[in-house]
């Protein structure tokens, strides 16, 4: 009877120390894993067509603003500020004190955007790796000249510090669909993928396919079916609604977000202020692209 109580202590205390010892060794893995990634020799562009590219990329494909302190770029102390869950500042991205700008090299610049890791090898949180992955080099290289031209803007940020309730989203982060997990893309995203040398700019399905896979994808899934959670967004294929829909109805619906229906596009949801960068053309080539995706009709 004594010993029977005394094995159940030891499990009532034992089992979850063991989980919450494996949750905390794979969280730690997660956060200390050095990523070896195949240095990519840019070519760094300089002229104006390059330029006004890259700005482009970073405004509204990139939206490096939205997290990054806006159009400045100099940086968001409050990213994520919950002490228990972590505080994970946006960093400076300007050549100014306690930026990376002049810390960063071309290639550092490249890992940072496409495989979601930092100068020193680790995976950065948070940042929209799991989409930029797909951008062709002459796109990043395009980016980092732009980037370089920025103001230098003076912002110190305090260091990223991870609190014990974001350790089970770490774990998570590791056993979870690619799907499911954005808190840190690095540890989704196959590193030795080869990239596009360069993209075509125009009215073709190539190109809409790029765009839609920089962009769309993140919230209306790689079957552009759309998601049952909150933010996640509706089926943008021939199934759903735009079934029905013109090209000109399309692109008044992204222009103006007002949908044929009548419905309006919730701004905070559908992010409108980035996507009204898109030009006429950029609009046409998505459009073609939606048409050639198989309809998902399935209610998810
Ligand atoms: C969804 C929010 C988000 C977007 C969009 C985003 N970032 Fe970030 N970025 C972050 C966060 C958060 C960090 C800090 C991550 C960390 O410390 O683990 C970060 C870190 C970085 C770093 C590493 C800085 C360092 O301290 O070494 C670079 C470089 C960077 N981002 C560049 C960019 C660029 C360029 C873009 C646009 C193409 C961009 N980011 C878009 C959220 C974002
Ligand atoms: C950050 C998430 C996000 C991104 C990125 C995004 N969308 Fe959306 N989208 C949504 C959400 C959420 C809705 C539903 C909005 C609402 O009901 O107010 C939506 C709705 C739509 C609709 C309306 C569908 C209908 O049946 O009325 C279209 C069309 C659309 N998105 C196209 C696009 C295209 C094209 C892109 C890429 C260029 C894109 N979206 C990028 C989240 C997003």
């Amino acid at each position: 009877m004594k010993t029977k109580g005394v094995g159940c202590l030891l499990l009532l205390i034992g089992v979850p120390l063991i989980l919450a010892t494996l949750v905390f060794a794979f969280s730690e893995f997660q956060l200390r894993r050095v990523y070896a990634i195949p240095l990519t020799e840019l070519s760094i562009p300089a002229d104006e067509l390059s330029l006004a590219r890259g700005k482009f990329l970073v405004e509204a494909i990139g939206a490096c603003g939205e997290c990054h302190g806006g159009y400045l770029l100099n940086g968001n102390r409050n990213f994520l500020h919950e002490p228990l869950i972590g505080v994970v500042p946006a960093a400076n991205l300007t050549a100014g004190k306690g930026g990376i700008g002049t810390i960063y090299t071309a290639a550092d610049w490249e890992r940072a955007i496409r495989h979601g890791v930092g100068r020193d090898g680790r995976a950065l949180m948070g940042v929209s790796s799991g989409a930029l992955q797909h951008l062709s080099d002459a796109d990043v290289g395009a980016m980092v000249a732009y980037l370089q031209t920025i103001a230098p803007f003076d912002n110190e940020l305090p260091p990223r510090q991870i609190g014990p309730l974001a350790r089970p989203f770490l774990f998570f982060a590791f056993i979870l669909p690619e799907e499911e997990n954005d808190i840190m893309p690095a540890v989704k995203i196959n590193h030795a993928a080869p990239h596009l040398a360069d993209v075509e700019p125009g009215v073709t399905v190539e190109y809409g396919r790029y765009l839609v896979n920089l962009t769309c994808v993140e919230c209306h899934k790689v079957d552009l079916g759309g998601g049952a959670n909150p933010g996640e967004g509706m089926n943008i294929t021939t199934g759903g609604n735009l079934g029905g829909w013109t090209e000109a109805e399309f692109i008044h619906a992204l222009k103006s977000g007002i949908t044929p229906e009548g419905n309006s596009l919730n701004d905070s949801e559908m992010p409108q202020a980035r996507l009204r960068h898109l030009s006429e053309d950029e609009l046409k080539a998505i459009w073609l692209y939606v048409q050639s995706v198989p309809p998902v009709t399935m209610e998810k």
